[in-house]
């Protein structure tokens, strides 16, 4: 009895999220020689599969809705070499026509955080915090790509190559590229579907995804970023009490939504754009958010409530 009760205790008084969710991992393989481009090579079987879900970009109105998109994940290198593998499910094929500018091509990006101990905004990075990106469009080669935010592409230097093929019902990508030595430690993914008009903002996206070690242990430096010990009840009561939803909430058209904020977003973000709201300008709003004279066990607290925050 006594110890079922000290189990009970013990379970409830830790943090819900030591670290991020296992969705927040792709576990990296190693390969000797260079990581395959053929999504069918047998190579791809030592890389551990990572199902991520991509959500509709809630902040771009007229963007696609509905359920997230599953995604498939996998990761190889071989010396400077990165290779993934990227597979999801897609019933039509649109590739892109010269010929018709009103239709839109199937296309999936891959977006690298910059090396650091924080990761930039997930939607394109922030003003002078560039990301690079990887960008294969159906029926276009694949293009190298750097954003410092929304609206920011510029083209990339390095190379990259690009092998798709039709699986039954969805697309199986392979993207390849030169990585730095130090391999990039956080990597997020974008999917766009023709069938849907899909360009631009209006996209699917994923939380940034650590790139971890073989034996799926978060990359040191990305710690504090997904440290979430606060209270989620307290932050609730908080949330209430300081008026948060006075703009927050959808239908004050304000603010960003923050129904889902924690399926995007990383604890260390959050924590971030409550304690210096206008640092970082999500696109699309305005410089509104005050900054509220919090405790940090508040802000801890609030995060905590964001991350779990039901959708
Ligand atoms: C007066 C309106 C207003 C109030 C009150 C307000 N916010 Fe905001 N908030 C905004 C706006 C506008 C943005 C987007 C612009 C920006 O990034 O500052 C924002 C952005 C955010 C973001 C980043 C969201 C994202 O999608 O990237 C978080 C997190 C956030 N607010 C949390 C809070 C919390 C917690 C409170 C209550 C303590 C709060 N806000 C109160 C207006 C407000």
């Amino acid at each position: 009895m006594r110890a079922a009760l000290f189990g009970l205790l013990l379970c409830c008084a830790l943090p819900a999220w030591p670290a991020p969710p296992p969705e927040r991992i792709i576990r990296l393989a190693e390969t000797p020689g260079e990581p395959p481009l053929d999504p069918a090579a047998a190579a791809w079987e030592r890389a551990p599969a990572a199902t991520l879900r991509l959500y509709p970009q809630a902040t771009i109105a007229g963007g696609p809705g509905g359920e997230p998109l599953m995604l498939e994940a996998r990761a190889l290198r071989g010396g400077t070499r990165l290779a993934l593998r990227l597979a999801w499910a897609d019933a039509g094929e649109n590739t892109y026509d010269v010929h018709a500018t009103d239709r839109f091509a199937d296309a999936v990006a891959v977006q690298f955080a910059p090396p650091g101990k924080t990761l930039p905004y997930v939607g394109m990075g922030e003003p002078g915090r560039a990301v690079s990106l990887w960008l294969w469009r159906a029926g276009r080669p694949p293009e190298s790509l750097t954003a410092h935010g929304f609206g920011s592409l510029e083209r990339g230097a390095a190379p990259i190559e690009a092998h798709a093929r039709r699986s039954a019902g969805g697309w199986e990508v392979v993207l390849r590229g030169r990585v730095a030595a130090h391999a990039p430690v956080a990597l997020a993914f974008a999917a766009w579907d023709g069938a849907e008009d899909g360009r631009a903002g209006r996209k699917r996206l994923s939380a940034w995804q650590a790139l971890a070690a073989p034996t799926g242990a978060l990359p040191a430096s990305l710690r504090e970023e997904a440290r979430a010990g606060g209270d989620a009840a307290r932050g609730e009561r908080l949330y209430a009490k300081l008026g948060c939803a006075a703009c927050h909430a959808p239908q004050a058209g304000l603010a960003p939504d923050l129904a889902s904020a924690g399926d995007i977003h990383w604890p260390g973000y959050l924590r971030r754009s409550i304690r210096e709201p206008s640092a970082f300008l999500v696109p699309g709003y305005a410089a509104l958010m005050p900054a509220f004279p919090l405790q940090a066990e508040d802000i801890e607290n609030l995060t905590a409530y964001l991350m779990k925050r039901p959708p």
